[in-house]
């Protein structure tokens, strides 16, 4: 209101001044006077009635008044002096403002004659303002690309003052950055403008603050002052920059997915969005970004999957930082990968033989070739097979491995052989791989079939069936498949005399014997023969044993009486005197059993007699003796039924008819027995000689008969015609204790049978002797087949 004020009076001022000529027209040239503003008030300002040419109290007689223009009463009159005093002190700056120079006009009027004095007051300026900016403070906004020489103006600052009192320049507070020039603007006021003389960095400094200065020209001058604070704008001047790239790490192979690797710092020195960084990989490959994975914001690289040494040893990962300007800073990471021990080692067969022979030499089973995936010692293998195996591993050149069989194999001993191959790595921990291979080993005919038994010992009874199964002879053999596959078979007999063929077969397959025919004990006791096992190996090997059969006996024979002939038309008589004593020996039955033992163990029995008290028969040795004294009364004629018995199941017997002729005496054409007189039964036991001499004597006696009696009965024969048998006595030397007999009943002619008696007959124990004659080989007429059978065995009483 007060500046709004100043200039309205002003406006009256000037328009006082454009008036002032129509007045002046009719009045003198004003007078002019100046004054210091703010000069105390009733300061002499003219002598005023001096300078209007008037007298001393001519101004109060004429009544004089002054008379400022704005109607003011500012100046005062001393009508004692006539000088002008200043009525109220004045301030120039009030009453002109920024007018320049400041005049109060004013007029003196006078009275009788009215007279009008134009004046005028310079109102000189004095520097009681100092420049003053408008605010305090100054807020600047410059982006640090702001390139030198740049010029800010500022609000410039005002001094109410005028001319040299009023501002005349600017200053700064020494800085490097910048200078302050003092500019006119179109209205001509001083204002300030910042000249940037160097290069901002907001990353250096990001504020200035200069002290901006205003002074004026007085004297002294006065000054005002205003703070420029100079905030300087970020530009994204910089990239981000990784702060230890290249970065080197190393990761175990063995991380899981997901593990961190290392978290990558870049900085930026840039602020806010510009300073903000995000990271990623730079131009990554398919195989680097399916591995890792980094952290848009936190720069935290993981991995994505586990990684393998074995595949790839080290990645070079590109990175990037990105700020919020886009620029952009890259960086590297080595990853190194580290071998864990994660791969057992591997065995890769390149040949195989599964089957070897046996009795081979060193054989190559197999060719193997054993890795390891993993390196160093992780990637070392070691190789090994179980022990105690006759296998040897060699090594022949790098990682290959050979297979040998140590020494020959026997397939009998072991046919196969599993052999585990562990191959090792020297890693913590060891991986061990096994590997299995089996080897068969394959069969040569290196065994001959063997008997259960060198030999074999079978019994038949005799008169078995046809085709009888006497028993089995086995073999085994060590081999296998065909060359175990045994064939039995019947080898030819030593003695080629034995028809083997026709008495005994062989089941090739399983060795069962059988008795072909019907066997007879008394034409064949016993025979051997061997039967050969061979298998069908190339070349076949075979063996052989040697098979005994025993042929045993049935009771299929009766007793056969040698004497008394029993088939003879004219049976033989035996003379008894009528003055024998009582146990006179009339004759003794002789009779054989072909059966052996106990089949052939005879007894005898009287079983009807004409005169049954007359006679005995001694049950054990067939001697029919005299029970009493024979009588006139005894009729001469007797017939003795007598029973031959073996001892055999079932018993078989032969009954023998004898005949007694009782004569007077010897004289009569029969010869007396020596040993009449002699009574051996009754008789106290003598020494054994005794008895053989009385044995011997009367078996000579018998043979005597026996020879008269055939001589006789040939003879006889002769004398008619040759119609009938001849009891005919084979050829031979015997011994002169033995009796021979020749068998004529059911026996072949050709039979021949030793007898040997001991003395001692009344003990009747037989003993089972070998033959004591060669076998003869027999003709039986009725059939083609030759046996050689000795019948009858020699019998000891003993
Ligand atoms: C500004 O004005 C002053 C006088 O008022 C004069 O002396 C000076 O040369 C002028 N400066 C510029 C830059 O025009
Ligand atoms: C990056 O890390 C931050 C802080 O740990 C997390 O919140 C954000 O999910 C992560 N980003 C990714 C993509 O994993
Ligand atoms: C070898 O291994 C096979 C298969 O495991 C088994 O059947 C056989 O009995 C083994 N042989 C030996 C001699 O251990
Ligand atoms: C009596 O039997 C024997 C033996 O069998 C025989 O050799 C002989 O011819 C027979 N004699 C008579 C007369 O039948």
């Amino acid at each position: 209101m007060e500046t709004l004020d100043k200039l309205h009076l002003n406006r009256q001022v000037m328009a006082l001044i454009f008036m002032m000529p129509l007045v002046l027209v009719c009045s003198e040239a004003t007078t002019q006077y100046s004054i210091l503003e703010e000069t105390e008030s009733g300061s002499f300002v003219a002598h005023l009635a001096k300078d209007l040419g008037l007298g001393a109290g001519e101004l109060a007689a004429r009544s004089a008044r002054v008379v400022s223009d704005d109607y003011k009463q500012r100046l005062l009159l001393d009508p004692e002096t006539g000088d002008l005093i200043l009525r109220e002190k004045l301030d120039r700056e009030e009453l002109c403002g920024f007018v320049d120079p400041c005049v109060l006009p004013f007029q003196v009027s006078l009275e009788k004659p009215v007279q009008y004095f134009q004046g005028e007051l310079l109102i000189q300026d004095i520097n009681d303002h100092a420049p003053e900016f408008p605010d305090r403070e100054l807020l600047l906004k410059i982006p640090e690309n702001s390139q030198p020489g740049t010029r800010f103006s500022l609000k410039l600052a005002q001094d109410l003052d005028v001319g040299n009192n009023g501002l005349q320049e600017y200053r700064v507070s020494t800085n490097p950055h910048f200078h302050v020039l003092t500019r006119n603007n179109s209205e001509g006021k001083k204002y300030p403008e910042l000249v940037q003389d160097r290069a901002l960095d907001r990353e250096e400094q990001a504020e200035l603050s200069l002290t901006l200065i205003a002074l004026d020209g007085g004297s002294p001058p006065r000054s005002g002052t205003a703070l420029v604070r100079i905030l300087i704008i970020d530009i994204n001047d910089n990239a981000p920059e990784f702060v230890n790239s290249p970065y080197e790490v190393q990761v175990l192979e063995s991380c899981p997915p997901d593990s961190p690797i290392l978290t990558v710092l870049a900085r930026d020195a840039d602020a806010g969005n510009f300073g903000s960084v995000s990271y990623g990989l730079f131009q990554a490959s398919d195989e680097i970004q399916q591995t890792f994975s980094i952290n848009e914001t936190t720069g935290d690289m993981r991995l994505k999957k586990k990684l393998d040494f074995e595949k790839i040893k080290s990645y070079h990962v590109e990175i990037e930082a990105t700020d919020g300007g886009g620029l952009s800073g890259r960086g590297s990471v080595m990853i190194e990968v580290l071998d864990v021990n994660d791969n057992a080692p591997e065995l890769t067969i390149s040949s195989l033989t599964s089957s070897v022979p046996e009795n081979a030499p060193e054989t190559i089973i197999s060719i193997f070739r054993v890795g390891d995936r993993d390196s160093g010692e992780n990637g070392k293998a070691v190789c090994s097979i179980s022990e105690n195996l006759p296998f040897i591993l060699k090594s022949t050149f790098k990682n290959f491995y050979t297979l040998v069989t140590e020494s020959p194999l026997d397939r009998e001993s072991r046919a196969e052989y599993n052999i585990t191959i562990s191959v090792s790595d020297l890693g913590t921990p060891r991986l061990t791989t096994q590997h299995t291979i089996t080897v068969q080993v394959s069969d040569i005919n290196d065994n001959a079939p063997a008997f259960t038994q060198t030999s074999y010992t079978m019994f038949v009874r005799e008169n078995n069936s046809p085709a009888l199964h006497i028993g089995t002879i086995s073999a085994t053999d060590a081999d296998s498949g065909s060359n175990a596959h045994i064939t039995y078979s019947l080898l030819p007999p030593q003695n080629p005399q034995l028809a083997l063929v026709s008495l005994i077969s062989i089941n090739a397959d399983n060795g069962q014997l059988f008795a072909l025919r019907a066997l007879d004990y008394e034409a064949l006791q016993a025979f051997e023969f061997y039967v050969g096992a061979t298998d069908q190996g190339s070349p076949a090997l075979s063996s052989q044993a040697l098979v005994h059969v025993m042929v045993l006996d049935d009771n299929d024979n009766a007793p056969f009486v040698l004497y008394p002939l029993q088939n003879a038309s004219a049976p033989c008589t035996e003379l008894l005197p009528r003055a024998a004593e009582p146990g006179y020996l009339i004759t003794k039955v002789v009779a054989v059993d072909c059966d052996s033992g106990q089949n052939a163990w005879l007894s005898f029995q009287l079983l009807k007699a004409t005169e049954p008290g007359l006679f005995s028969v001694w049950a054990h040795n067939g001697e029919v003796r005299t029970t009493r004294l024979l009588s006139e009364r005894d009729v001469p004629k007797h017939r003795l039924l007598l029973l031959v018995k073996d001892n055999g199941e079932p018993q078989r017997s032969t009954s023998v008819t004898l005949h007694v002729l009782l004569v007077n005496s010897f004289s009569q054409p029969y010869l007396p027995l020596p040993e009449v007189e002699h009574d051996p039964i009754h008789g106290d036991e003598e020494v054994l000689t005794l008895y053989l001499v009385i044995a011997l004597a009367s078996v000579s006696s018998l043979f005597l008969l026996s020879v008269l009696l055939f001589v006789g009965v040939r003879l006889c024969r002769r004398a008619r015609a040759a119609s009938l048998g001849v009891c005919s006595v084979p050829e031979g030397h015997f011994p002169g204790h033995l009796v021979d007999v020749s068998g004529m009943g059911t026996l072949s002619q050709s039979y021949q049978y030793d007898v040997c008696l001991s003395g001692d007959s009344r003990s009747g124990e037989f003993k089972f002797l070998k033959p004591m004659i060669p076998n003869v080989m027999l003709q039986d007429s009725g059939r083609e087949v030759k046996e050689s059978t000795p019948c009858r065995d020699s019998f000891v009483f003993s």
